[in-house]
Protein backbone atom coordinates (compact mmCIF):
# COMPACT_ATOMS: atom_id res chain seq x y z
CA UNK A 1 0.00 0.00 0.00
CA UNK A 2 3.02 2.62 0.72
CA UNK A 3 4.19 2.14 -2.49
CA UNK A 4 1.03 2.58 -4.15
CA UNK A 5 0.74 5.81 -2.34
CA UNK A 6 3.92 7.15 -3.44
CA UNK A 7 2.86 6.58 -6.76
CA UNK A 8 0.40 8.54 -6.21
CA UNK A 9 1.52 11.29 -4.26
CA UNK A 10 3.58 11.97 -7.15
CA UNK A 11 0.96 11.43 -9.46
CA UNK A 12 -1.80 13.89 -7.72
CA UNK A 13 1.16 15.94 -6.39
CA UNK A 14 -0.14 15.30 -3.39
CA UNK A 15 1.42 16.40 0.52
CA UNK A 16 2.75 15.07 2.97
CA UNK A 17 -0.72 16.15 5.12
CA UNK A 18 -2.79 14.73 1.95
CA UNK A 19 -1.16 11.29 1.90
CA UNK A 20 -1.86 11.53 5.71
CA UNK A 21 -5.56 11.53 5.06
CA UNK A 22 -5.11 8.63 2.43
CA UNK A 23 -3.39 6.30 4.53
CA UNK A 24 -6.31 7.04 7.73
CA UNK A 25 -3.74 8.76 10.25
CA UNK A 26 -6.42 11.76 9.67
CA UNK A 27 -9.24 12.70 7.55
CA UNK A 28 -12.73 13.48 8.31
CA UNK A 29 -12.30 14.30 11.87
CA UNK A 30 -15.36 14.07 14.67
CA UNK A 31 -16.01 17.37 15.41
CA UNK A 32 -16.31 17.98 11.50
CA UNK A 33 -18.92 15.30 11.27
CA UNK A 34 -20.40 17.14 13.83
CA UNK A 35 -20.96 20.39 11.73
CA UNK A 36 -22.26 18.11 8.86
CA UNK A 37 -25.23 16.56 10.67
CA UNK A 38 -27.37 16.20 13.51
CA UNK A 39 -26.81 13.89 16.52
CA UNK A 40 -23.26 13.24 15.22
CA UNK A 41 -21.78 10.07 17.16
CA UNK A 42 -18.80 9.62 15.21
CA UNK A 43 -17.60 8.53 11.42
CA UNK A 44 -17.31 5.63 9.57
CA UNK A 45 -14.62 5.10 7.06
CA UNK A 46 -14.88 2.99 4.03
CA UNK A 47 -11.83 1.46 1.99
CA UNK A 48 -10.66 4.09 -0.77
CA UNK A 49 -9.51 2.11 -4.10
CA UNK A 50 -8.06 3.63 -7.08
CA UNK A 51 -9.14 2.60 -10.46
CA UNK A 52 -6.57 1.98 -12.84
CA UNK A 53 -6.07 1.81 -16.84
CA UNK A 54 -8.70 4.42 -18.06
CA UNK A 55 -8.17 5.98 -20.57
CA UNK A 56 -10.97 8.91 -21.87
CA UNK A 57 -11.51 10.76 -24.42
CA UNK A 58 -7.47 10.14 -24.80
CA UNK A 59 -6.45 11.34 -21.58
CA UNK A 60 -5.36 8.56 -18.75
CA UNK A 61 -7.36 8.85 -15.07
CA UNK A 62 -6.54 7.40 -11.97
CA UNK A 63 -10.17 6.82 -10.38
CA UNK A 64 -10.54 7.07 -6.66
CA UNK A 65 -13.38 4.67 -5.76
CA UNK A 66 -14.92 4.26 -1.86
CA UNK A 67 -16.67 0.86 -2.00
CA UNK A 68 -16.55 -1.90 0.61
CA UNK A 69 -17.23 -4.72 -1.63
CA UNK A 70 -13.85 -7.04 -2.89
CA UNK A 71 -13.56 -7.47 -6.55
CA UNK A 72 -14.85 -4.16 -7.86
CA UNK A 73 -11.89 -2.35 -8.17
CA UNK A 74 -9.86 -5.49 -9.89
CA UNK A 75 -13.03 -5.96 -11.93
CA UNK A 76 -13.13 -1.63 -13.51
CA UNK A 77 -9.21 -1.47 -14.00
CA UNK A 78 -9.37 -5.03 -15.66
CA UNK A 79 -12.43 -4.14 -17.93
CA UNK A 80 -11.07 -0.48 -18.35
CA UNK A 81 -7.86 -2.71 -19.88
CA UNK A 82 -9.89 -4.06 -22.36
CA UNK A 83 -11.42 -1.08 -23.46
CA UNK A 84 -7.64 0.81 -23.70
CA UNK A 85 -7.43 -2.02 -26.27
CA UNK A 86 -9.63 -0.47 -28.10
CA UNK A 87 -8.78 2.87 -28.21
CA UNK A 88 -10.28 3.96 -24.59
CA UNK A 89 -13.60 5.48 -24.02
CA UNK A 90 -15.51 7.77 -25.86
CA UNK A 91 -17.41 10.17 -23.46
CA UNK A 92 -19.82 13.08 -23.82
CA UNK A 93 -22.45 14.79 -21.45
CA UNK A 94 -25.08 17.40 -21.55
CA UNK A 95 -25.06 20.91 -19.72
CA UNK A 96 -25.60 20.60 -16.21
CA UNK A 97 -29.43 21.32 -16.42
CA UNK A 98 -31.50 20.80 -12.97
CA UNK A 99 -35.05 20.48 -12.80
CA UNK A 100 -36.72 22.46 -10.30
CA UNK A 101 -40.77 21.90 -9.63
CA UNK A 102 -43.43 23.69 -8.71
CA UNK A 103 -46.46 22.11 -7.67
CA UNK A 104 -49.96 24.20 -8.32
CA UNK A 105 -52.98 23.72 -7.19
CA UNK A 106 -56.73 25.25 -6.80
CA UNK A 107 -56.09 26.30 -10.33
CA UNK A 108 -59.04 27.95 -11.55
CA UNK A 109 -58.61 27.56 -15.33
CA UNK A 110 -55.20 25.27 -16.08
CA UNK A 111 -55.80 26.79 -19.85
CA UNK A 112 -55.54 29.88 -18.54
CA UNK A 113 -52.82 29.38 -16.24
CA UNK A 114 -50.51 27.59 -18.78
CA UNK A 115 -50.77 30.68 -21.04
CA UNK A 116 -50.51 33.24 -18.58
CA UNK A 117 -47.04 31.15 -17.60
CA UNK A 118 -45.66 30.78 -21.35
CA UNK A 119 -46.54 34.68 -21.84
CA UNK A 120 -44.43 35.67 -18.70
CA UNK A 121 -41.76 33.25 -19.22
CA UNK A 122 -39.02 35.46 -20.13
CA UNK A 123 -40.15 37.11 -17.30
CA UNK A 124 -39.76 34.61 -14.91
CA UNK A 125 -36.46 33.41 -16.02
CA UNK A 126 -34.94 36.78 -15.66
CA UNK A 127 -36.19 36.65 -11.36
CA UNK A 128 -34.64 33.35 -11.26
CA UNK A 129 -31.40 34.86 -12.80
CA UNK A 130 -31.59 37.61 -10.37
CA UNK A 131 -31.41 35.63 -7.37
CA UNK A 132 -29.11 33.04 -9.00
CA UNK A 133 -25.67 34.18 -7.28
CA UNK A 134 -22.59 32.44 -7.93
CA UNK A 135 -24.11 30.40 -10.34
CA UNK A 136 -24.57 32.72 -12.60
CA UNK A 137 -21.42 34.71 -12.19
CA UNK A 138 -20.30 31.64 -13.29
CA UNK A 139 -21.85 31.24 -16.46
CA UNK A 140 -24.93 29.25 -15.47
CA UNK A 141 -28.84 30.31 -14.47
CA UNK A 142 -32.25 29.69 -15.66
CA UNK A 143 -32.55 28.26 -19.33
CA UNK A 144 -36.17 27.29 -19.60
CA UNK A 145 -39.89 26.74 -18.05
CA UNK A 146 -42.09 23.76 -18.57
CA UNK A 147 -45.50 23.71 -17.86
CA UNK A 148 -47.25 20.20 -17.33
CA UNK A 149 -51.02 19.35 -16.74
CA UNK A 150 -52.60 16.72 -14.66
CA UNK A 151 -56.41 17.29 -14.97
CA UNK A 152 -57.12 14.63 -12.98
CA UNK A 153 -55.83 13.71 -10.21
CA UNK A 154 -57.05 12.00 -6.66
CA UNK A 155 -56.57 15.80 -5.07
CA UNK A 156 -58.57 17.17 -8.30
CA UNK A 157 -56.14 19.46 -11.18
CA UNK A 158 -52.98 19.78 -10.68
CA UNK A 159 -50.05 22.17 -12.73
CA UNK A 160 -46.77 21.33 -12.75
CA UNK A 161 -44.23 24.12 -12.97
CA UNK A 162 -40.52 23.16 -13.97
CA UNK A 163 -38.03 25.43 -13.81
CA UNK A 164 -34.90 24.29 -15.97
CA UNK A 165 -31.59 25.67 -14.25
CA UNK A 166 -28.04 25.08 -15.36
CA UNK A 167 -26.01 24.63 -12.14
CA UNK A 168 -22.56 25.02 -14.24
CA UNK A 169 -20.02 22.85 -11.69
CA UNK A 170 -22.50 22.78 -8.24
CA UNK A 171 -24.60 19.56 -8.04
CA UNK A 172 -26.94 22.45 -7.50
CA UNK A 173 -29.90 21.11 -5.60
CA UNK A 174 -29.55 24.35 -3.04
CA UNK A 175 -29.41 26.51 -5.85
CA UNK A 176 -32.72 24.97 -7.65
CA UNK A 177 -34.78 24.27 -4.22
CA UNK A 178 -34.13 28.19 -3.66
CA UNK A 179 -35.22 29.45 -7.34
CA UNK A 180 -38.19 27.30 -7.10
CA UNK A 181 -39.08 28.42 -3.38
CA UNK A 182 -38.43 32.39 -4.67
CA UNK A 183 -40.90 31.73 -8.10
CA UNK A 184 -43.67 30.52 -6.02
CA UNK A 185 -45.18 33.42 -5.39
CA UNK A 186 -45.38 34.77 -9.01
CA UNK A 187 -46.63 31.27 -9.82
CA UNK A 188 -49.25 31.88 -7.99
CA UNK A 189 -49.77 35.53 -8.84
CA UNK A 190 -50.37 34.36 -12.53
CA UNK A 191 -52.28 30.85 -12.26
CA UNK A 192 -54.48 31.94 -9.78
CA UNK A 193 -53.61 29.01 -7.81
CA UNK A 194 -51.72 28.04 -4.86
CA UNK A 195 -47.96 26.17 -5.07
CA UNK A 196 -47.76 23.00 -2.89
CA UNK A 197 -44.30 21.32 -3.20
CA UNK A 198 -41.25 23.31 -4.22
CA UNK A 199 -38.30 21.16 -4.92
CA UNK A 200 -35.47 19.85 -7.37
CA UNK A 201 -36.20 16.49 -9.35
CA UNK A 202 -34.09 13.82 -9.14
CA UNK A 203 -34.82 12.37 -12.67
CA UNK A 204 -31.94 14.80 -13.80
CA UNK A 205 -32.83 13.75 -17.45
CA UNK A 206 -31.36 17.20 -18.94
CA UNK A 207 -28.45 16.26 -17.03
CA UNK A 208 -27.07 13.25 -18.98
CA UNK A 209 -23.41 12.01 -18.69
CA UNK A 210 -22.82 9.13 -22.04
CA UNK A 211 -19.45 7.07 -22.90
CA UNK A 212 -18.85 4.37 -24.97
CA UNK A 213 -16.36 2.09 -26.49
CA UNK A 214 -15.02 -0.71 -28.39
CA UNK A 215 -13.11 -3.93 -27.25
CA UNK A 216 -11.30 -6.15 -29.60
CA UNK A 217 -12.85 -9.46 -29.81
CA UNK A 218 -9.18 -10.49 -29.74
CA UNK A 219 -8.91 -9.46 -26.46
CA UNK A 220 -11.70 -11.47 -24.58
CA UNK A 221 -10.78 -14.97 -25.59
CA UNK A 222 -10.56 -17.27 -23.12
CA UNK A 223 -9.10 -20.66 -21.93
CA UNK A 224 -12.63 -22.36 -23.02
CA UNK A 225 -13.73 -19.73 -25.89
CA UNK A 226 -12.38 -17.62 -29.13
CA UNK A 227 -13.11 -14.20 -28.97
CA UNK A 228 -15.97 -13.68 -31.21
CA UNK A 229 -17.80 -16.61 -29.39
CA UNK A 230 -16.55 -14.68 -26.16
CA UNK A 231 -18.45 -11.31 -27.47
CA UNK A 232 -21.23 -13.49 -28.47
CA UNK A 233 -22.03 -14.64 -25.16
CA UNK A 234 -21.47 -11.10 -23.76
CA UNK A 235 -24.27 -9.98 -26.04
CA UNK A 236 -26.37 -12.81 -25.17
CA UNK A 237 -25.94 -11.50 -21.36
CA UNK A 238 -26.75 -8.03 -22.73
CA UNK A 239 -29.70 -8.63 -23.98
CA UNK A 240 -30.99 -10.59 -20.66
CA UNK A 241 -31.20 -7.41 -18.93
CA UNK A 242 -32.80 -5.44 -21.99
CA UNK A 243 -35.99 -7.77 -21.37
CA UNK A 244 -36.30 -9.04 -17.97
CA UNK A 245 -36.87 -6.52 -15.56
CA UNK A 246 -35.40 -9.03 -12.46
CA UNK A 247 -32.12 -9.49 -14.65
CA UNK A 248 -32.12 -5.55 -15.40
CA UNK A 249 -32.40 -4.71 -11.78
CA UNK A 250 -29.07 -6.84 -10.80
CA UNK A 251 -27.15 -5.67 -14.27
CA UNK A 252 -27.81 -2.26 -12.82
CA UNK A 253 -26.87 -2.68 -9.62
CA UNK A 254 -23.32 -3.90 -11.13
CA UNK A 255 -23.40 -0.66 -13.08
CA UNK A 256 -23.74 1.33 -9.68
CA UNK A 257 -21.22 -0.67 -8.07
CA UNK A 258 -18.86 1.23 -9.92
CA UNK A 259 -20.42 4.58 -10.43
CA UNK A 260 -21.45 4.90 -6.68
CA UNK A 261 -18.14 4.53 -5.22
CA UNK A 262 -16.71 7.11 -7.36
CA UNK A 263 -19.53 9.82 -6.33
CA UNK A 264 -18.81 8.70 -2.61
CA UNK A 265 -15.65 9.24 -3.14
CA UNK A 266 -15.75 12.27 -4.81
CA UNK A 267 -18.21 13.76 -1.73
CA UNK A 268 -21.38 13.59 -3.74
CA UNK A 269 -25.27 12.57 -3.06
CA UNK A 270 -25.25 8.69 -3.90
CA UNK A 271 -28.92 8.92 -3.21
CA UNK A 272 -29.42 11.31 -6.09
CA UNK A 273 -27.40 9.49 -8.28
CA UNK A 274 -28.91 6.19 -7.84
CA UNK A 275 -32.74 7.58 -7.98
CA UNK A 276 -31.67 9.30 -11.15
CA UNK A 277 -30.28 6.20 -12.20
CA UNK A 278 -32.84 3.73 -11.79
CA UNK A 279 -35.99 5.79 -12.47
CA UNK A 280 -34.13 6.50 -16.05
CA UNK A 281 -34.19 3.17 -16.39
CA UNK A 282 -37.65 2.90 -16.69
CA UNK A 283 -38.33 5.86 -18.04
CA UNK A 284 -39.94 3.79 -21.16
CA UNK A 285 -42.75 2.13 -18.80
CA UNK A 286 -40.92 -0.95 -18.23
CA UNK A 287 -37.48 -1.65 -16.11
CA UNK A 288 -34.67 -2.09 -18.47
CA UNK A 289 -30.70 -1.92 -18.95
CA UNK A 290 -28.53 1.23 -18.77
CA UNK A 291 -26.23 0.08 -21.33
CA UNK A 292 -26.29 -1.35 -24.85
CA UNK A 293 -23.97 -3.86 -25.89
CA UNK A 294 -23.83 -5.29 -30.27
CA UNK A 295 -20.94 -7.05 -32.00
CA UNK A 296 -19.45 -4.68 -34.65
CA UNK A 297 -19.19 -5.79 -38.48
CA UNK A 298 -15.40 -6.41 -37.71
CA UNK A 299 -16.75 -8.97 -35.07
CA UNK A 300 -15.98 -6.83 -32.00
CA UNK A 301 -17.74 -5.80 -28.86
CA UNK A 302 -19.12 -2.54 -28.94
CA UNK A 303 -20.98 -1.13 -25.62
CA UNK A 304 -22.69 1.96 -24.23
CA UNK A 305 -24.02 3.70 -21.43
CA UNK A 306 -26.33 6.99 -20.76
CA UNK A 307 -27.68 8.17 -17.86
CA UNK A 308 -28.64 11.50 -15.69
CA UNK A 309 -25.43 12.35 -13.27
CA UNK A 310 -26.09 14.93 -11.37
CA UNK A 311 -22.66 15.59 -9.90
CA UNK A 312 -20.81 18.67 -9.01
CA UNK A 313 -17.12 19.23 -7.96
CA UNK A 314 -17.56 22.47 -5.92
CA UNK A 315 -20.10 22.81 -2.88
CA UNK A 316 -21.48 20.14 -0.46
CA UNK A 317 -19.58 17.55 1.20
CA UNK A 318 -16.86 17.25 -1.81
CA UNK A 319 -15.44 20.78 -0.18
CA UNK A 320 -15.92 19.93 3.09
CA UNK A 321 -15.07 16.07 3.23
CA UNK A 322 -10.76 16.16 3.62
CA UNK A 323 -10.86 12.52 1.50
CA UNK A 324 -12.81 13.73 -1.09
CA UNK A 325 -10.63 16.36 -1.47
CA UNK A 326 -7.68 14.77 -1.96
CA UNK A 327 -9.64 11.82 -4.29
CA UNK A 328 -10.59 15.69 -6.64
CA UNK A 329 -7.02 16.16 -7.23
CA UNK A 330 -6.07 13.04 -8.16
CA UNK A 331 -8.87 12.18 -10.24
CA UNK A 332 -7.97 16.02 -12.15
CA UNK A 333 -11.55 16.46 -13.49
CA UNK A 334 -11.57 20.51 -14.37
CA UNK A 335 -15.61 20.68 -14.46
CA UNK A 336 -18.96 18.79 -13.04
CA UNK A 337 -19.47 17.50 -17.20
CA UNK A 338 -16.00 16.29 -16.83
CA UNK A 339 -16.99 14.06 -13.07
CA UNK A 340 -19.79 12.90 -14.91
CA UNK A 341 -18.18 11.72 -18.04
CA UNK A 342 -15.85 9.92 -15.99
CA UNK A 343 -18.34 8.41 -14.18
CA UNK A 344 -20.45 7.12 -17.03
CA UNK A 345 -16.93 5.47 -17.92
CA UNK A 346 -16.43 3.52 -14.82
CA UNK A 347 -20.12 1.86 -15.27
CA UNK A 348 -20.14 1.19 -18.85
CA UNK A 349 -16.34 -1.02 -17.52
CA UNK A 350 -17.85 -2.37 -14.04
CA UNK A 351 -21.18 -3.99 -16.44
CA UNK A 352 -18.84 -5.39 -19.14
CA UNK A 353 -16.11 -6.73 -15.95
CA UNK A 354 -19.39 -8.47 -14.62
CA UNK A 355 -21.23 -9.30 -17.80
CA UNK A 356 -17.79 -10.91 -18.37
CA UNK A 357 -17.04 -12.77 -15.78
CA UNK A 358 -20.75 -14.15 -15.29
CA UNK A 359 -20.66 -14.98 -19.17
CA UNK A 360 -17.57 -17.13 -19.25
CA UNK A 361 -16.47 -18.95 -15.85
CA UNK A 362 -19.19 -16.96 -13.25
CA UNK A 363 -17.96 -14.41 -10.89
CA UNK A 364 -18.00 -17.04 -8.00
CA UNK A 365 -14.24 -17.95 -8.43
CA UNK A 366 -13.08 -14.65 -8.61
CA UNK A 367 -15.14 -13.54 -5.51
CA UNK A 368 -14.19 -16.59 -3.61
CA UNK A 369 -10.71 -15.05 -3.21
CA UNK A 370 -11.78 -11.85 -2.41
CA UNK A 371 -13.95 -13.42 0.02
CA UNK A 372 -10.52 -15.82 1.22
CA UNK A 373 -8.90 -12.89 1.91
CA UNK A 374 -11.53 -11.10 4.13
CA UNK A 375 -12.06 -14.33 6.22
CA UNK A 376 -8.06 -14.76 6.88
CA UNK A 377 -8.54 -10.83 8.31
CA UNK A 378 -11.69 -12.42 10.28
CA UNK A 379 -9.19 -14.64 11.41
CA UNK A 380 -6.29 -12.76 12.53
CA UNK A 381 -4.44 -12.85 9.80
CA UNK A 382 -2.00 -10.05 9.46
CA UNK A 383 0.19 -8.40 6.72
CA UNK A 384 1.67 -11.27 4.15
CA UNK A 385 -0.12 -14.25 5.90
CA UNK A 386 -3.71 -12.92 4.59
CA UNK A 387 -2.31 -13.68 1.02
CA UNK A 388 -1.45 -16.64 1.88
CA UNK A 389 -3.98 -18.04 3.99
CA UNK A 390 -6.12 -16.89 1.10
CA UNK A 391 -4.34 -19.01 -1.52
CA UNK A 392 -4.10 -21.88 0.46
CA UNK A 393 -7.64 -22.29 0.99
CA UNK A 394 -8.79 -21.44 -2.44
CA UNK A 395 -6.32 -24.40 -3.43
CA UNK A 396 -7.94 -26.42 -1.05
CA UNK A 397 -11.20 -25.86 -2.31
CA UNK A 398 -12.06 -25.06 1.81
CA UNK A 399 -13.19 -20.92 2.18
CA UNK A 400 -14.56 -21.33 5.61
CA UNK A 401 -13.74 -19.40 8.57
CA UNK A 402 -12.66 -22.28 10.60
CA UNK A 403 -9.82 -23.30 8.56
CA UNK A 404 -8.85 -19.97 8.41
CA UNK A 405 -8.64 -19.99 12.44
CA UNK A 406 -6.20 -23.09 12.06
CA UNK A 407 -4.39 -22.20 9.10
CA UNK A 408 -3.64 -19.21 11.46
CA UNK A 409 -2.38 -21.41 14.31
CA UNK A 410 -0.01 -23.57 11.95
CA UNK A 411 0.93 -20.21 10.40
CA UNK A 412 1.98 -18.56 13.86
CA UNK A 413 3.26 -21.76 15.47
CA UNK A 414 5.23 -22.21 12.48
CA UNK A 415 6.78 -18.53 12.11
CA UNK A 416 7.11 -20.08 8.21
CA UNK A 417 5.26 -18.94 5.62
CA UNK A 418 6.34 -21.46 3.55
CA UNK A 419 5.41 -24.47 5.91
CA UNK A 420 2.03 -23.87 4.30
C1 LIG B 1 -22.45 -7.83 -7.72
O1 LIG B 1 -22.21 -6.81 -6.77
C2 LIG B 1 -22.83 -7.26 -9.07
C3 LIG B 1 -23.25 -8.28 -10.12
O2 LIG B 1 -24.32 -9.07 -9.63
C4 LIG B 1 -23.68 -7.49 -11.34
C5 LIG B 1 -24.31 -8.34 -12.43
O3 LIG B 1 -24.91 -9.40 -12.14
O4 LIG B 1 -24.26 -7.88 -13.59
C6 LIG B 1 -22.12 -9.22 -10.46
Amino acid sequence: MSERLAIVADWGNLSQAECDILRGAAGLSAEQADHMIENAIGTLALPLGLATNFLINGRDYLIPMAVEEPSVLAAVSNAARLFREGGGFYTHSDEPIMIGQIQVLDVPNLERAQQALEAERDFLLREVDSIGGSIVKRGGGARGLEVRVFPQTAIGPMLVVHVLLDTRDAMGANAVNTAVEYLAPHVERLTGGRAHLRILSNLTDQRKAYAEGMIPHASLKTADLSGVEAVRAIVEAAVFAEVDSYRATTHNKGIMNGIDAVVIATGNDWRAVEAGAHAYAARNGRYTSLTRWWQDEDGNLRGSIELPLAVGIVGGATRVHPTAQVAMKILRVGSAMELAQVMAAVGLAQNLAAMRALATEGIQRGHMRMHARQLAVAAGATDDMVRRIAEQMAQEGNIRLERAKELVKIFTSFHQPDSL
